[in-house]
């Protein structure tokens, strides 16, 4: 198997090549070719197309010389606002290239900047406005301060739906002489719950034990990568352990050093594969979305984890 990744591969480098985010798609194109964009805040679950839309604007914005007039930086990554701030300031210190009068810079999860660092962050947007335009990634615009949505024009990216990841399944297969059936392309969708890039890994994953791939091979490689803790900590919570479910769970959180987040979202994920009814799955799943929202606008983690177990604990008494 070749060591290219298909993420990147199959990334869309025009906007008619981006599926769904029909109505996104056309503004910002509307805008992008005036030449003269606003800041942008892009908000919406991940995979999504958030990302692949702010590549393709500068290399529509600056063609060949796309690499010299834009600054990526991910939030999470720059340890606080004052090496945002550093960056910006020697990025947007010298004249963009070409004739577009200012530069690009893309600010991913900036939804992990504190109030306090999106303060400052303002003030940045605001003391290079002349040269520079902002586009902000996030995956909850509620989490973002008034003052930088003002400055935005906000929009929101769906989840993709079924009839867009099959567009990007049947491009895929083409390409790679992959034959994927109808069933496959339901499991494939089913697997990555409306993230493209969960799809594209998914069927290269798939891909390389098999060119023809099926449902079974689809259902394999899933579980293989589906966190065996999770299930534990589940399983004790349905079977009525609240105390080994607990200590199972904080176990990982600590152990493993899992954050809140990504234990959500395993938990989210694990809930379709346990042996309940569907319409206790429904309701664990709304449980778990409540605790998300609260463990994302900054409730305590552990107690929030250990309040969802325990709803999970009266689920399985009830069922
Ligand atoms: N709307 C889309 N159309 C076509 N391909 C897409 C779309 N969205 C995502 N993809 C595919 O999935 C990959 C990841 O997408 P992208 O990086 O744009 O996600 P994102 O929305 O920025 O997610 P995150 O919130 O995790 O940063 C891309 O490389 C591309 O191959
Ligand atoms: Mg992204």
């Amino acid at each position: 198997m070749e060591s290219e990744i298909w993420t990147e591969k199959f990334r869309p480098s025009r906007f008619s090549d981006v599926v769904g985010q029909e109505e996104i798609i056309k503004r910002v194109e509307a805008l992008t070719n005036s030449l003269n964009i606003p800041h942008f805040l892009f908000a919406g679950p991940a995979g999504t197309g958030k990302s692949t839309l702010a590549l393709i604007i500068v290399k529509e914005l600056f063609k060949e010389n796309w690499k010299e007039n834009y600054l990526e930086l991910n939030a999470s990554d720059e340890r606080g606002i004052q090496i945002v701030r550093e960056k910006v300031k020697n990025f947007a210190r010298t004249k963009s290239l070409g004739s577009v009068p200012f530069k690009v810079i893309f600010l991913d999860e900036a939804d992990a900047l504190t109030p306090e660092a999106q303060q400052a962050l303002r003030r940045t947007m605001e003391n290079y406005s002349a040269t520079c335009r902002f586009i902000l990634s996030v995956n909850y615009s509620s989490k973002v301060i008034d003052p930088i949505q003002s400055r935005c024009v906000l929009f929101r990216f769906k989840i993709l739906e079924k009839k867009d990841i099959e567009r990007v399944i049947k491009k895929i297969a083409e390409t790679e002489n992959l034959t994927i059936d109808q069933n496959s392309i339901e499991a494939l969708y089913e697997g990555s719950e409306g993230d493209c890039r969960r799809c594209i890994n998914l069927i290269q994953s798939t891909a390389s034990i098999s060119p023809d791939i099926n449902s079974e091979l689809i259902s394999t490689i899933l579980s293989s990568s589906k966190p065996k803790d999770i299930k534990i900590i589940l399983d004790y919570a349905l079977s009525g352990d609240f105390q080994k479910s607990r200590e199972k769970l904080l176990d990982v959180m600590l152990k493993e050093s899992i954050s809140g987040e990504d234990i959500i979202k395993a938990i989210q994920k694990e809930i379709w594969n346990l042996p309940v009814e569907p319409e206790l799955k429904v309701k664990l799943t709304e449980k778990t979305g409540e605790t998300e929202f609260r463990i994302v606008e900054g409730s305590d983690p552990f107690i929030q984890l250990q309040s969802l177990i325990a709803s999970f604990v009266l689920a399985g008494i009830g069922k």
